[in-house]
């Protein structure tokens, strides 16, 4: 987007620019004449959706979860998105000054995990029965096409469809790939799942959908969330899943990350020995290989990249073996 278009959108928020960087395509941090940073970003997602996830944001915060998120008493912060000129929808909200918490560090990962916590019980009034936006209901459905995906990449590989080495790659080790994906569908069937998907009022809850170190930053006030276009009703196992496998996978599935997730997690909220049967069926999902097949921009389907995910969905056995352990210990 062209510099004076970002000026436009901002200008609509009544905010001038002194300056502006471009983080990635669609997201801007600019500093307004008066010295305040702010982040302009485009939401992929609709107008109604946009207006649930602010009106589920602006609750979840009365109840004092830190978030990167429009202040309503504060004239840029009157509106929750304003369109630009091609009818792209943008929200502005301040830009959190911190670090990002590193996987490395036990303390950041436990902060994750009781932020995470803390959002979901805010969440659970701020939703009031409101299930717009749910996808609860769509586990079955993702996972079997992920798979399928990944299959229809191994017909092609016997057809010699791509580079000879990664021909050779996907031929030789596609059924131990669709081996974890049968896995992840038979934990999922004996997970509870289906009883959860009937009672979704009893169960669902507002989730992040995209938790991770890079949407969380640390700072002195506390630890805050930040990219909320995912945003959607679920279980919370969904959002526990999403941050251990961001956390974990390019640290080698060490296990200490996602206790110190987890043990963060549940100083403040309760989980049972289905939220995690729940979470091993999405872990065990070949999502790294699907990742990489599937040619996503951040993920190159190359051999470095399949040796990659080949070695992630090997250390995930192990890594769900300590899962299991771990929601077995008297103190879970
Ligand atoms: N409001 C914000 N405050 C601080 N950093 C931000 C903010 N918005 C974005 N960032 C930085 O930009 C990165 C990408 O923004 P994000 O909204 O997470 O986009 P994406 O959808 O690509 O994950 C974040 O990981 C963070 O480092
Ligand atoms: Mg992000």
């Amino acid at each position: 987007m062209i510099k004076h278009s970002i000026n436009g959108v901002a200008k609509q928020f009544g905010v001038r620019v002194r300056q502006q960087m471009k983080i990635r395509a669609g997201i801007y941090r600019i500093v307004t004449p008066d010295g305040r940073t702010l982040s302009l970003k485009r939401m992929p997602k609709g107008v109604g959706r946009a207006r649930w996830i602010d009106r589920m944001l602006l609750r979840v915060r009365q109840s004092g979860s830190l978030l990167a998120w429009r202040n309503p008493n504060r004239p840029e912060g009157r509106r929750a998105y304003h369109l630009s000129k091609k009818g792209e929808i943008f929200v502005l909200t301040p830009w959190i000054s911190g670090r990002k918490p590193s996987p490395r560090s036990l303390a950041d990962m436990r902060a994750c995990g009781v932020a995470l916590a803390r959002f979901h019980e805010a969440g659970l009034t701020a939703l009031k029965g409101n299930f717009a936006y749910s996808e609860m209901g769509t586990w079955f459905a993702t996972l079997r096409k992920r798979h399928c995906y990944i299959q229809t990449k191994m017909a092609n590989a016997r057809r010699n469809g791509f580079s000879q080495p990664i021909n050779r790659f996907i031929k030789q080790h596609g059924p131990e790939i669709i081996r974890y994906a049968r896995q992840a569908e038979e934990l999922l069937k004996s997970s509870g799942y289906l009883n959860y998907r009937r009672h979704p009022r009893k169960h669902g809850i507002l989730c992040h959908g995209d938790g991770g170190p890079s949407n969380f930053i640390l700072n002195d006030e506390g630890t805050y969330l930040i990219d909320f276009e995912t945003l959607r009703v679920d279980l919370r196992a969904y959002d526990l899943y999403r941050i251990i496998y961001n956390s974990c996978k390019d640290y080698q599935w060490d296990f200490s990350i996602a206790k110190a997730i987890l043990d963060g997690y549940r100083q403040v909220a309760y989980l049972d020995k289905r939220d995690y049967k729940l979470m091993s069926a999405w872990l065990r999902s070949p999502f790294s290989t699907y990742l990489v097949v599937s040619g996503f921009k951040r993920i190159p389907f190359t051999m470095k990249r399949l040796r990659w995910a080949l070695d992630s969905e090997r250390r995930i056995g192990p890594f769900l073996e300590e899962l299991d352990e771990y929601a077995a210990s008297p103190s879970s």
